[in-house]
């Protein structure tokens, strides 16, 4: 264990149990910003056992436990112990971590099954900024989950069925399927969208058409379905040019659509009959979820069965828990979907638990997320008014990384360029969207999210970057320097270490809420903490060992920069 705070929680375990009558007490060990920690435990115990919480602390201090840890401990306000590590306790810890690839995080204990349900734009459809955050926070908790040594399934849930494939499909038998593909794989997939639907508003023989073809697409009749496929399949080239150009792990294995669900749905339906949950409503056949009210303050129905006799959303939602839960084995699924659909899915939730399909051990968690606005505020929209198309935005972001590279760094040879343009625009677009608290509305802006100052993705690899700089200029092997034994003197040092060691518990408490902000905050500090430490103390001028020593401690930095920004999605270049 190389975080000190859980090292000095283990440390103080035997204790805290000890003058508990043998029954495990927290010592509650926390950052403190008057020192290096701060043990709070001594003041809930004392509560418990009706003693002096600061007599109760000072037989902390007493009892020699910390005797090699810290250099001083201080019991302050009604009880709390100030603790000061020792540096040759630091440097330990650090020297386990230098030699580590897993740079100080241990696997999870205790391995799941984890699906994660992102990304899922709808067939035919234009993605939205809403799909890129479902895809980007998605594709980051999937790299968090899979370092920590889960088992994660990646779905991509679109949306391919439905109604509106009737007309989808005349549309495409109207066009040919050369033209239709063009326009489909280029991405104009709002265009083709429009004029199916133009045409079943105006004419009454396409609507017949459509709608004959919706039975037929049901009924699975063969030729339809080739047809549907094309659709699809069409569709998915330009999702997938998409996902190449984000950079992100999604692959055509992922595939998780609504047509998956189809023919399970029966089962569902019939499932909740026979454990009685089905109700009538209106001709709707639906289902009473305890704590859900309308306006009106009445019970809330979520629909299974239309009054048409079809199948709605949820109830493919429901099919989709029950097959993650009874085929994939799994304890943990995530829904990386915009809050909007938060009732949605807490309604799909809670049937699935009144009927027996979601029982603890097993979670489903909505990981919601706010919208991204224009500068007016408002829901991003393109300058036509059009919602952005996602291929623009990302094409975009490089040329504009492009243009700030080469006034930063007019030496860069151009294919170097143009690969580290990539980089920073795409990181820069998914640190923005990451960085934000995920549950929150964010402002799109190019100028702050490519500045490289502040809390943005470039000035992160900026930082990666120039460590690596520094030993390229030296000629220095970076592999070479991580057999040295670092010291801590000086105070910038310590708090550079203190912070590499707490990169662990950046990764708990970033998975604890399934907030990626919180390891972006991480890697801001970090980043921040090693610049006061490069403007204090000199590397390359300061005299041997001291030379090495943060020559070490630069090293790790990097790769800890380098090993949360992959984390989160973003590439490190060596040089920008
Ligand atoms: N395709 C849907 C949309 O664009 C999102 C689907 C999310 N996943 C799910 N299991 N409902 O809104």
């Amino acid at each position: 264990m190389s975080d000190p705070l859980a090292s000095l929680s283990t440390l103080l375990a035997p204790l805290f149990a000890d003058l508990n009558g043998g029954a495990p007490a927290d010592p509650t060990v926390r950052p403190s910003d008057r020192a290096d920690a701060q043990i709070n435990g001594a003041l809930a115990l004392a509560k418990r056992l009706g003693a002096n919480p600061r007599d109760l602390a000072q037989q902390v201090v007493d009892s020699g436990v910390l005797t090699d840890v810290a250099t001083d401990l201080e019991v302050a306000g009604p009880g709390f112990i100030n603790v000061t590590f020792s540096s040759s306790f630091l440097e330990s810890q650090l020297a386990a971590v230098v030699g580590d690839g897993r740079l100080g995080v241990e696997p999870a204990s205790d391995s799941k099954i984890v699906v994660v349900d992102y990304s899922a734009p709808n067939v035919a459809k234009e993605m939205h900024v809403g799909h890129l955050r479902s895809t980007v926070i998605g594709d980051s908790l999937v790299r968090l989950h899979e370092f920590l040594g889960h088992t994660v399934i990646r779905e991509n849930h679109i949306g391919d069925w439905g109604r509106p494939f009737g007309m989808l499909i005349e549309h495409l038998l109207d066009l040919g399927e050369d033209v239709a593909s063009d326009g489909l794989s280029q991405g104009d997939l709002d265009g083709f969208y429009k004029q199916a639907n133009a045409k079943f508003k105006d004419s009454e023989e396409f609507q017949e058409r459509a709608r004959a073809r919706v039975v037929l697409l049901q009924g699975g009749d063969e030729a339809t379905l080739v047809l549907w496929r094309r659709l699809v399949e069409m569709s998915n080239a330009y999702f997938n040019r998409v996902y190449t150009k984000l950079d992100v792990l999604l692959t055509d294995d992922d595939l998780a659509g609504e047509s998956r669900y189809q023919p399970l749905m029966e089962g569902v339906y019939g499932r909740l009959e026979t454990a009685g949950l089905l109700h009538e409503d209106a001709g709707a056949m639906v289902v009473y979820p305890p704590g859900f009210k309308n306006r009106d303050g009445d019970p809330l129905p979520m629909i299974a069965k239309s009054q048409t006799g079809a199948f709605m959303y949820a109830t493919s939602d429901l099919a989709c828990v029950v097959d993650r839960v009874e085929r994939l084995d799994a304890d943990l699924m995530l829904y990386v979907i915009g809050t909007p659909q938060a009732q949605h899915l807490q309604m799909v939730f809670e049937v699935c638990r009144m009927a027996g399909w979601l029982t603890e051990p097993t979670e489903a968690v909505h990981v919601g997320f706010g919208n991204v606005l224009g500068e007016d505020r408002k829901m991003m929209r393109s300058r036509a008014g059009d919602s952005v198309k996602l291929a623009d935005l990302l094409d975009e972001a490089v040329e504009r990384a492009a243009a700030a590279i080469a006034e930063k760094n007019p030496d860069i040879v151009p294919e170097e360029r143009l690969v580290v343009a990539n980089m920073v625009g795409i990181g820069a677009l998914k640190y923005a969207d990451l960085s934000t608290e995920r549950i929150k509305d964010y402002v799109f802006d190019w100028d702050r999210m490519l500045a490289f100052e502040g809390n943005t993705g470039p000035y992160l690899q900026y930082a990666h970057a120039r460590i690596c700089s520094i030993f390229r200029r030296a000629g220095i092997d970076r592999a070479s320097v991580r057999s040295a034994h670092i010291t801590l003197d000086q105070p910038q040092e310590r708090a550079l270490a203190m912070r590499l060691l707490a990169y662990p518990s950046a990764i708990d408490t970033t998975l604890d809420s399934y907030s990626p902000h919180k390891l972006c905050t991480y890697v801001y500090e970090l980043a921040s903490d090693f610049s006061s430490f490069y403007q204090e103390c000199p590397i390359l001028k300061s005299d041997e060992p001291v030379r090495t020593s943060r020559l070490a401690l630069a090293d790790l930095t990097a790769r800890v920069l380098e090993h949360s920004l992959g984390l989160l999605g973003i590439t490190a270049p060596e040089q920008m």
